[in-house]
This record gives structure tokens, C-alpha cells and sequence, in this order.
């Protein structure tokens, strides 16, 4: 059965890129792209990442942000589009397997979490591939979210919240759930004739007590969106009381009450030469 969302997904979207952020400076900063260069984001978002891609390629750079629904580009275009960087971005219809670009046109392109909802994921890195420049690199993030760890002390309970995450997921995925799709990444970009330079992980972890944007990001999204009601018929009952009891706000036994809390989080960033 499907559960009406908790909120709109560009707020979770929102809350993912704050919760990432000092993490997503860092691992932009290591690509040291190009002063000055042109980058295309697919799959933008709410343009988060767009800003800092921008910001690190300096002012006569420009990225531009692309997402299938007007709605979307309009969410990116009012969270970023009207800051002291609005000048290097630009936010446009698009998708990712059928872009509208000329051949050669961009120095770089960025894929952040997005491949996992795209069927024809060949099609879109040979689409990625036409659009950089000889000797352009393309760059592509997958969180790696079975491998993180938002229970701590209880993961034989974490492991059957993923598992019916991963089932719920298939609906979107087709015949893979989004998490089988993230780890197929690496073989989809090898698969389409282009070379893996480097893969780097990054490991984010936050400990209590909780930045605001972790604290929030995991009660809001993880907790009560992604564990939400959404895995209720997919959890024995008595996995959803001790789910409850752990990840709700409420609850006597809230975990990020707990004062010795930590999390978890690693993000993968593959690159390829063109
Ligand atoms: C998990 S979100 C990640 C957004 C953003 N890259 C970030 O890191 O915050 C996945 C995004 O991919 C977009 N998307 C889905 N299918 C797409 C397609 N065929 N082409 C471009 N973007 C797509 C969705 O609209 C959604 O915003």
C-alpha cells in the first residue's frame, strides 16, 4: 500500500544536502575542477550541490542544474537561484537521458544519488559522455546507505528497516531496488565504455550531541519519511514497536536523545576520464 508522504521531497532533499554538507565541500574540493569551468548537474535537486560546485570553480564559472519537472527546477531556482552566486547558475527543464546539449559542450558533469531512478542508466552516461569535452571528467555520487548505520547497539533491527526499505524501493527501482541499483554503478559506467579513474569513499559521522542539521535529517527524513509509515505492512509488528520506540520523538527511548548517539554515512564518489 502506498503512504502519502510526509512532506514535500525537495524539504527531505533540503534536509539531505544540509545533513552532507560539510562532507560534500571536502569531496568537491578533492576534484579540483577547473577555474573557470563550465559543469552540468543532472538530476539538481533542490540546487544545493549546484551552489557548491559553483562556488568552488570560481566567479567565471557556471554550472548548469538540470531536473525532469518544472516543479523541481522552480524549488532549485528559490532555495539558490537568487544568492550572491546566482550569476555562475542556472536551473533548466531536463533529463538525463535525453539532454539537451550540444556534443562537447560542458568541462564536467555531476550525477549526485540520481542513477538509482534512472531505467536506462546506459543511455544516460553514454548521453553524460557526449556532453563533456575530451579529456572532461565525469563525476558521480552514490550514498552508500546499507553500509551506514543510524541504530547503533541494534542492527539486527537496522538490517530488516533496510531490507524493507529496499523492498518498498523496488516499486520505483523495476526489478532492482534503488540500493541494488547504487551498488551497480560502478559496472553501468564500465558497461558504457567509460574508464573509472578513482573511488573514493567518504565516510560522514556524527556523534551526539547532533549538529541541528544531522539531528534534523534523521528524525525528519530517515526516521519518520524513510522508516515512516511507508514500512509499517512491510515490518513484523513487533519491529514496528521497537522501531517506534527508537525513532520517534516522543518516545521515552528516542535515540537521539541518546547522549552516546553516533551515526554513520558513507558516500561514494566515482569519477570517469572521458
Ligand atoms: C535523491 S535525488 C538527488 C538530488 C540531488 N542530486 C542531490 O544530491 O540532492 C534524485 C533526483 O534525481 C532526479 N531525477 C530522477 N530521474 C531523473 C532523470 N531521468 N533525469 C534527471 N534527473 C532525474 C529526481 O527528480 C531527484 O531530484
Amino acid at each position: 500500500m502506498t503512504q502519502p508522504e510526509t512532506e514535500p521531497f525537495t524539504k527531505s532533499l533540503e534536509r539531505m544536502n544540509l545533513f552532507q554538507e560539510p562532507e560534500a565541500r571536502v569531496l568537491i574540493a578533492d576534484l579540483d575542477l577547473p577555474e573557470g569551468s563550465r559543469g552540468l548537474d543532472v538530476g539538481c535537486g533542490v540546487g544545493l550541490f549546484a551552489l557548491w560546485l559553483a562556488a568552488a570553480i570560481g566567479p567565471r564559472g557556471h554550472v548548469v542544474g538540470i531536473e525532469p519537472s518544472k516543479e523541481r527546477v522552480e524549488a532549485a531556482r528559490a532555495l539558490v537561484g537568487h544568492g550572491p552566486l546566482a550569476s555562475r547558475l542556472e536551473f533548466r527543464e531536463g533529463d538525463a537521458t535525453k539532454l539537451d546539449a550540444p556534443d562537447a559542450s560542458f568541462d564536467w558533469v555531476w550525477c549526485g544519488d540520481v542513477l538509482h531512478h534512472v531505467q536506462e542508466t546506459g543511455r544516460a552516461l553514454g548521453e553524460f559522455a557526449r556532453v563533456v569535452r575530451p579529456g572532461g571528467r565525469i563525476v558521480v555520487k552514490e550514498s552508500q546507505l546499507l553500509h551506514g548505520s543510524f541504530l547503533p547497539g541494534h542492527p539486527a533491527l537496522e538490517r530488516r528497516l533496510r531490507q524493507a526499505e529496499m523492498e518498498w524501493s523496488r516499486h520505483e527501482g523495476g526489478e532492482f531496488s534503488f540500493e541494488e541499483r547504487r551498488q551497480r554503478t560502478l559496472a553501468s559506467l564500465r558497461a558504457a565504455g567509460l574508464s573509472v579513474e578513482r573511488f573514493r569513499t567518504y565516510l560522514l559521522e556524527r556523534r551526539a550531541p547532533l549538529p541541528p542539521a544531522a539531528r534534523d535529517y534523521i528524525q525528519r527524513v530517515v526516521f519518520e519519511r524513510n522508516w515512516g509509515p511507508r514500512l509499517r505492512d512491510r515490518l513484523a509488528p513487533d519491529d514496528w514497536t521497537r522501531r517506534s520506540a527508537l525513532c520517534e520523538a516522543e518516545s521515552r527511548t528516542f535515540v537521539l536523545d541518546d547522549p552516546d548517539y553516533y551515526c554513520l554515512y558513507p558516500i561514494s564518489v566515482l569519477v570517469a576520464r572521458r
